[in-house]
C-alpha cells in the first residue's frame, strides 16, 4: 500500500451499542457554565440531518439533541431512524423522523415543508447523506459512479435548494456540508468519490460568499477514515483489496466527527467555522 492510499478498515468494525441514556445523564450532570452558555447558542434550534440512520449522521443527531437542538432525522431506513429517535427521546431530547431519499427533489421539498409547518423553520441543515464505493477506474463501474454523483452532489444541491430561500428570508441559517479529506486530495480507488467531495468544497466556497450578508454560515466538514458502515457497500473486489484494507493506527469514531460539527454550529454569530479537517492522528493526508 502506498502512502497516498486512503487507509481504511473494510472489515471487522465493532459498533459501540452505547446507551444514550447513560451518556446524556453523565453529560447533563457535568455541564460547566461555559458549556451551558454555548448550548444556549443552539438550544431550541431546528436541525435537519440527512443520512441520520447510521454512522456520522446518527452520532451528530444524538450530540445535537443533547445540546437542546430539535433534530429532524432523515434517511431511507425507517426502522433505524425509529430506534435512534426513541433513544434521543428517552434521553430527554426532541427528535422527529422523516423518510427521505436525498436524490428525490420532490420528496426533499415535502419533508422540508412538513418540518417547517410542524416543527419550525430549519435553522441548521446538515447535508450528511453520502455513499462511497472503492472502484478501479479501469473497471468502469459506471452505476457506482452515477450513484455516488447522485447522492453526494445532487443530494447536497437538493438540500440547499429546499432550505436556502427560507434562510435568506429569515436572514439566518447554517448549512453544514459533509465533505471529506478526499475533498482536499484525490485518493486512488476513490477517484469519483473524491470528485464529488471536491464538488462539495467548490459549491460551499461559492455559496459562502453569496450568503454571508444574509447571516448564513456554510461549513465543510472534512473527516478522514471513520469507522462507519460506508465501506460495506463496495462491490469492486479488486479495488476493495487494493485500497480498502486495514491500515495502521486508530481511525475516527463517528462521535469524533460529530464533535467537530457541534463546534461549528455552536459559535457566536460573528464567527464562521468554514472548514474542519478532522483526521486520525496517525493517518494525516
Ligand atoms: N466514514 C468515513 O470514513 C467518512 C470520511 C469522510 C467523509 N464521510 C462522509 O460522511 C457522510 C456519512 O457517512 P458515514 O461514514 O456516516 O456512512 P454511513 O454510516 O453509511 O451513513 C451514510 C448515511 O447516508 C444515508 N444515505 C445514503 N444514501 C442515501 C440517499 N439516497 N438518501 C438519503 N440518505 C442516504 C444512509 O441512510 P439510508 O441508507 O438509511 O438512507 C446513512 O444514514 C457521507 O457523506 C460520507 O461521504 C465519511
Amino acid at each position: 500500500m502506498t502512502n497516498c492510499t486512503r487507509l481504511f478498515l473494510t472489515f471487522g468494525y465493532f459498533f459501540r451499542n452505547y446507551s444514550l441514556n447513560c451518556t446524556a445523564a453523565t453529560n447533563y450532570s457535568t455541564l460547566s457554565r461555559n458549556m451551558s452558555s454555548m448550548n444556549a447558542l443552539v438550544s431550541n434550534k431546528v436541525a435537519l440531518i440527512t443520512g441520520a440512520s447510521s454512522g456520522i449522521g446518527e452520532a451528530t443527531a444524538k450530540s445535537l439533541a443533547q445540546s437542546g437542538v430539535k433534530v429532524c432525522l432523515a434517511a431511507r431506513r425507517q426502522g433505524r431512524l425509529q430506534t435512534i429517535k426513541n433513544q434521543i427521546m428517552a434521553a430527554g431530547g426532541l427528535a422527529y423522523q422523516y423518510a427521505l431519499d436525498v436524490t428525490d427533489l420532490t420528496q426533499f421539498q415535502s419533508v422540508v415543508e412538513d418540518i417547517e409547518n410542524n416543527v419550525g423553520p430549519i435553522d441548521i441543515l446538515i447535508n450528511n447523506a453520502g455513499v462511497m464505493y472503492y472502484t478501479h477506474m479501469k473497471n468502469v463501474m459506471v452505476s457506482d459512479w452515477d450513484r455516488t454523483i447522485d447522492v453526494n452532489c445532487r443530494g447536497v444541491t437538493n438540500g440547499i435548494s429546499c432550505v436556502l430561500p427560507g434562510m435568506v428570508r429569515r436572514n439566518t441559517g447554517h448549512i453544514v456540508n459533509m465533505s471529506s479529506d478526499a475533498g482536499r486530495r484525490g485518493f486512488p480507488g476513490l477517484a469519483v468519490y473524491s470528485g464529488t467531495k471536491f464538488f462539495v468544497e467548490g459549491l460551499s466556497q461559492g455559496l459562502r460568499h453569496e450568503v454571508k450578508d444574509h447571516n448564513i454560515r456554510v461549513t465543510c466538514i472534512q473527516p478522514g477514515d471513520c469507522a462507519t458502515e460506508i465501506v460495506n457497500y463496495t462491490i469492486d473486489n479488486d479495488a476493495a483489496r487494493e485500497y480498502g484494507t486495514a491500515g495502521t493506527g486508530k481511525i475516527l469514531n463517528p462521535e469524533d466527527v460529530a464533535n467537530a460539527i457541534l463546534y461549528a454550529v455552536m459559535q457566536p454569530g460573528h464567527v464562521a467555522v468554514n472548514e474542519v479537517l478532522v483526521e486520525p492522528r496517525q493517518i494525516p493526508i
